[in-house]
């Protein structure tokens, strides 16, 4: 899948990774970039991008971008978010059901929308953004992590389904990224431009997964004794601060 020249789609676009996303693919020659934000939110000046209103929960609005962006070879899906709720002590549902809506079931949208468009274009490729937490649990925001999970198994899945229309299906994992979403975490953060070009260099060579930082690469390679290495240290600190 060639960057130059192609015609892409960002979801999340205004800002973060997703802003990120468009500038690499203008940089790296794309022909045109639909910028998919709600509404408000400007994204660029450049004459390739073309803002689309759009709400990943709001199944109208991504039937309509699918319409009219009939020309899609190359769908981004980054929009996401983050509620920092524990599971067992959040009140209610909310934080989960809302993480759930945007980052898995916006997603598995996006792709059911797109996926007669990226085939009539010769198949094209799909990214989904994902995260550590797909395979790790975050317990200060266990909700995040259960989405990002079965937005990893969707990725997993919608890949063997869409193997015969040509789609490349790509999952993108780091830990932190440096953008708003985590501007509270003191911790070594990626930047936002590393992991697009790692992606987008990625996607160039068909790759269907990412890892996009040490943190990705080292939980993944780590995932075979998850209870006796990854776990133990996420308890202490847990436990640790409920002390507190
Ligand atoms: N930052 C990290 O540490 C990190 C690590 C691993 C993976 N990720 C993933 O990377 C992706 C991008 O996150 P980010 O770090 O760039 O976060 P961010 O700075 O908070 O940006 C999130 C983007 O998603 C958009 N968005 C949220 N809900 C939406 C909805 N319902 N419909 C359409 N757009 C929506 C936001 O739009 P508004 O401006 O309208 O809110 C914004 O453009 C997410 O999938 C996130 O889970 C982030």
């Amino acid at each position: 899948m060639k960057v130059a020249d192609s015609v892409a789609f960002v979801t999340g676009a205004n800002r973060g990774l997703g802003s990120a996303f468009v500038e690499a693919l203008l940089e790296r020659g794309a022909a045109r970039v639909y910028a998919g934000t709600r509404p408000g939110h400007p994204v660029s000046d450049d004459p390739r991008v073309v803002t689309i209103p759009l709400d990943v929960t709001d199944a109208a609005l991504v039937t309509a971008a699918a319409e009219r962006c009939g020309d899609v070879e190359i769908l981004i899906n980054n929009a996401g978010i983050m509620r920092l709720d524990p599971l067992i002590a959040a009140e209610t549902d909310e934080a989960a059901r809302d993480e759930m809506e945007v980052n898995f079931f916006g997603t598995l949208r996006l792709c059911r929308a797109f996926a007669p468009v990226l085939a009539r274009n010769g198949g094209g490729a799909i990214v989904n953004v994902l995260s550590v937490a797909s395979w790790i649990a975050p317990v200060a925001s266990g909700g995040y992590g259960a989405s990002k999970a079965a937005a990893w198994s969707l990725t997993n899945a919608v890949r063997l389904e869409l193997h015969e229309q040509g789609t490349l299906v790509t999952a993108v994992h780091a830990g932190f990224i440096d953008t708003e979403m985590v501007t509270r975490v003191r911790a070594p953060k990626v930047s936002p431009q590393d992991v697009v070009a790692q992606t987008l260099d990625g996607i160039e060579r068909g790759e269907v997964e990412i890892l996009a930082d040490d943190e990705s690469r080292r939980v993944k390679e780590a995932l075979p004794r998850d209870h006796a290495e990854l776990y133990p240290p996420l308890q202490a600190i847990w436990d640790g601060r409920r002390r507190r």
